[in-house]
């Protein structure tokens, strides 16, 4: 399942290939020494505090001291104290400091502060949440504030004014960083703080300040919560009115990434700690990581336990490492996990040929070439010979690669061998790029000059074309943007199963998450590229980091009408009425491990008729049963949490009151699982809900009792589901749903069967 590592990454796509731009032009960083930063997570604020407990900070000063020998060595060596929200600090350590704290009481778990890399207008229309609607409930939404942990933010844009604002919510405690170059948030942007632990010094092509110095930040601002603005576009592309999921909502940035850099463990746990004290609502974070871990080693599972023992649902990216098996990241079962899926337009650039063949290729191409024709040339049959360089350099348009006399003016056919070619073209001189491709075919993305992606069945046309004819000339129009069928969970979208808690189907959810228009860094270039002279205050680009700010909004939206619901009701209502995919869509195939339960549907959680409750508790009979003991429990809660006491079960996390069904199961055995399950009424008082199963093929699904007749609002009815099958080939996935239906109300849980041996 290797997508090779970097820890932390930016879940956008276009993220990926600055990376790869940057990495092409520096040089390598010198390695650290034997001491590295760690973070020593020590759990929930215990509750007992009654007698005097010591302030944390002197706590953990004393633990330092301890290990180190010195006061002073300890001061120095302590980068964070965390104790707004949980406990825990940030130190740089030796390994044996490690091992030492480890054995310490208090403390849950030692991990790295990982050395980290950086990771619409239509699309609200399209999960139908039309403009009407959300202009009616701006007053509603006034009180809902959303916390974003991301590269920060562009605070002149449009989409954050506080014009027809009224006054910063009372519950609302954080504050705004101010600095020369972000002199003031306003009533719309509530909140702006930065953080950045693991170096001094002054960031490359960054601002010392929440100002967003990559345009990510920006982005998933102004889809989760950015006001409406007219006539947005890029270049003319994707014309229409941008607004985020709550427009009348308000928006707090906790800066944590940063483009040398990336985002650390240590930086995303301070922000955790102070979102949840300051107030938010719901937090969106577009990070993760690309490998498997515990769910108390990681900051992000950290931060969202805390976020939800306060009331506060949190947002993930699913990670963009698909579509391989369990590459999702961010899977606890206490947040939310966003897949990435296309919406109902795709962005064809299309390329001309002499001989009146167009060839639909994918780009974000924001140029009109002039001229009618330009000469059309092969890179491989343009290799700058003297240089030293073979047809085979030249063919990908490797850097220097090109002989400059016989490119200049002209549009050059090249191969993605290694490292984006739009560069190598534009410093050679050539008029356009016609890119060969086979792995961006759903996603498209900004280039230097005009150029578009093709794939190599469409090469074989194009490089035909140049062999037929003495003087080939094409064409690379400005981007279009037809209708394609949708919604398709992303290639890039990662997929799962679960690779830690195997009986909890991952992702959730998934939301709009390719070619999505929103607010920019207006000092950041389309491309990044220093040469790029194209600034604009929209930008499109596509990820999970996209699609998880659409799911935030969405929550925030559902919250705006529902103030007193558990993180847990809000993400029940939102998966029971999302809109069902169509697996039948080629890139669909993955069903539940590529979409979860479907694609958001904010306009039907407002009122999905029954929901899936689940408290801190819930999620402590959880952890018993797979494997946390007392001690370690009561660390992460704060509280006199027993496994004792909640009898866990060999059940394990089926037994979890979780909205979606997910059977885990070893191939060559027939099988049986139970799933007791509860449902709350939030929909209509007296109201009897009848179990329509939809059974995965050869699979037996029992629901008992299969009617459940509510008297009053918010109570509580039970039913088991038993599901049966016989031996299963190694790797099958099976799916299929169990839907409580009354009246409009159809509440619906995916049920996914998956066998496999580990
Ligand atoms: C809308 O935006 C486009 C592209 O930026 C611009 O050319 C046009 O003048 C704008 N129209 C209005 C009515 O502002
Ligand atoms: C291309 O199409 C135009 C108009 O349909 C026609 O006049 C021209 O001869 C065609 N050229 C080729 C090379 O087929
Ligand atoms: C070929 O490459 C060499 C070495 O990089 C460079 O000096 C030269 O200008 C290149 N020639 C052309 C025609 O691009
Ligand atoms: C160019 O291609 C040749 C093989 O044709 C290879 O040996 C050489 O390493 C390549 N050079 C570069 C700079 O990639
Ligand atoms: C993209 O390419 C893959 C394989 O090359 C194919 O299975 C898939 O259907 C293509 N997707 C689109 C949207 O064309
Ligand atoms: C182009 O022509 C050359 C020489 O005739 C031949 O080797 C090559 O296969 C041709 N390429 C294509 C794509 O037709
Ligand atoms: C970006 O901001 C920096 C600092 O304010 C400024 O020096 C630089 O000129 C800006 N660049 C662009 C392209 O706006
Ligand atoms: C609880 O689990 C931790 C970590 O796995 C272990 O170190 C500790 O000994 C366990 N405590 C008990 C009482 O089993
Ligand atoms: C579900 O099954 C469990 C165990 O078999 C049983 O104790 C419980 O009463 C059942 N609940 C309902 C609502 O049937
Ligand atoms: C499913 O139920 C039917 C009817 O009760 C039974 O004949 C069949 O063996 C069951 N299949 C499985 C896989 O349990
Ligand atoms: C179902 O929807 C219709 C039309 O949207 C509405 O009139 C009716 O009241 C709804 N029924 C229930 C039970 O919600």
């Amino acid at each position: 399942m290797g997508i090779p590592g970097t820890n932390y990454f930016f879940l956008s796509m276009f993220s990926f290939l600055i990376i790869f731009h940057v990495q092409m032009l520096c040089t390598a960083k010198v390695p650290g020494l034997d001491r590295k930063d760690y973070v020593v997570y020590m759990g929930a604020i215990p509750k007992d505090d009654g007698n005097s407990q010591k302030e944390p900070a002197t706590l953990y000063l004393e633990m330092l001291k301890s290990v180190y020998g010195s006061s002073e060595a300890a001061k120095q060596a302590l980068k964070y104290s965390y104790g707004k929200s949980f406990r825990g600090f940030t130190a740089t350590l030796s390994p044996t400091h490690v091992q030492k704290l480890k054995g310490m009481d208090g403390v849950v778990s030692v991990f790295e502060s990982k050395k980290l890399n950086t990771l619409t207008t239509r699309s609200w229309d399209f999960v139908g949440l039309p403009a009407s609607v959300q202009r009616n409930s701006l007053d509603y939404q006034s009180d809902i504030i959303i916390g974003l942990l991301d590269t920060g933010i562009w605070p002149e844009s449009e989409s954050f004014t506080d014009e027809g604002f009224g006054p910063v919510p009372s519950k609302w405690r954080g504050g705004c960083q101010t600095t020369p170059d972000f002199s003031a948030c306003n009533k719309k942007l509530v909140g702006a703080k930065f953080y950045r632990s693991f170096t001094s010094i002054p960031p490359e092509g960054d601002f010392l300040s929440p100002r967003d110095g990559e345009g990510h930040g920006t982005h998933t601002s102004s889809t989760s919560t950015g006001n409406f603005v007219n006539n947005a576009s890029l270049y003319g592309i994707a014309q229409g009115e941008s607004r985020g999921g709550v427009p009348g909502a308000r928006v707090a940035m906790y800066k944590v990434c940063w483009t040398d850099e990336g985002c650390g463990d240590a930086d995303i746990l301070a922000a955790f700690d102070d979102a949840i004290y300051d107030g938010v609502d719901i937090i969106s974070v577009s990070l993760g990581t690309s490998f498997p871990l515990d769910y108390f080693e990681d900051s992000i599972a950290i931060g969202a336990f805390h976020a939800i023992q306060k009331g506060v649902l949190v947002s993930n990216s699913a990670g963009n490492s698909g579509p391989y098996r369990a590459s999702v990241a961010n899977y606890s079962p206490w947040s939310l996990t966003v897949a990435a899926s296309t919406i109902d337009r795709k962005m064809d650039a299309e390329l001309q040929l002499g001989n009146n063949i167009s060839i639909g290729g994918i780009a974000i191409n924001t140029y009109t070439m002039e001229k009618q024709w330009y000469p059309l040339v092969y890179g491989g049959d343009v290799a700058n010979v003297s240089g030293g360089y073979t047809p085979d350099n030249s063919s990908g348009c490797l850097l220097g690669s090109l002989d400059e006399a016989k490119v200049k003016g002209k549009i050059v056919v090249c191969n993605f061998i290694s490292t984006p070619p739009d560069y190598s073209v534009f410093v050679a001189g050539g008029a356009g790029a016609v890119i060969i491709n086979d792995g961006f075919n759903d996603t498209a993305f900004p280039w230097l000059n005009p150029a578009t992606i093709i794939s190599t069945e469409q090469a074989k046309i194009v490089l035909s074309y140049i062999n037929s004819t003495s003087s080939p000339i094409a064409k690379i129009q400005k981007t279009t943007t037809p209708k394609a069928p949708a919604p398709i969970v992303a290639s890039f979208s990662s997929r799962g199963f679960n690779p830690i808690t195997h009986d909890i189907l991952k992702p959730d959810i998934t939301a709009p998450g390719v070619d999505i228009l929103a607010s920019w860094s207006t000092n950041v270039s389309l491309t990044g590229y220093a040469e790029d002279t194209r600034f604009a205050i929209f930008n499109i680009i596509s990820g999970t980091s996209m699609s998880c700010p659409h799911a935030a909004g969405a929550a925030g939206f559902v919250k705006s009408y529902h103030s007193d619901w558990s993180p847990a009701a809000i993400k029940s209502a939102l998966l029971t009425t999302a809109f069902v995919m169509d697996e039948t869509l080629p890139g669909n195939a993955d069903v539940e491990f590529g979409y979860g339960a479907g694609q958001i549907n904010p306009m039907m959680a407002v009122d999905p008729g029954l929901v899936y409750d689940a408290g801190v508790d819930d999620y402590i009979n959880m952890l018993c049963s797979e494997g946390y003991n007392d001690t370690t429990l009561r660390l992460v809660t704060g509280d006199f949490s027993s496994c004792d006491l909640v009898t866990p079960s060999k059940n394990g996390a089926r037994e979890l009151n979780y909205p979606s069904i997910m059977v885990f199961t070893a191939p060559g055995k027939s099988f049986q699982a139970n799933f007791p399950r509860s449902v709350t009424n939030v929909g209509v008082a007296k109201s009897t809900y009848k179990a329509i199963v939809s059974a995965p093929s050869g699979i037996n699904v029992t629901v008992e009792p299969d009617t459940l007749s509510f008297s009053s609002l918010n109570q509580k009815l039970s039913y088991n589901v038993t599901i049966e099958g016989r031996s299963l080939n190694t790797d099958t996935l099976l799916s299929g749903a169990l839907t409580w239906s009354y009246g409009n109300y159809t509440v619906r849980s995916p049920i996914s069967v998956y066998a496999l041996s580990l």
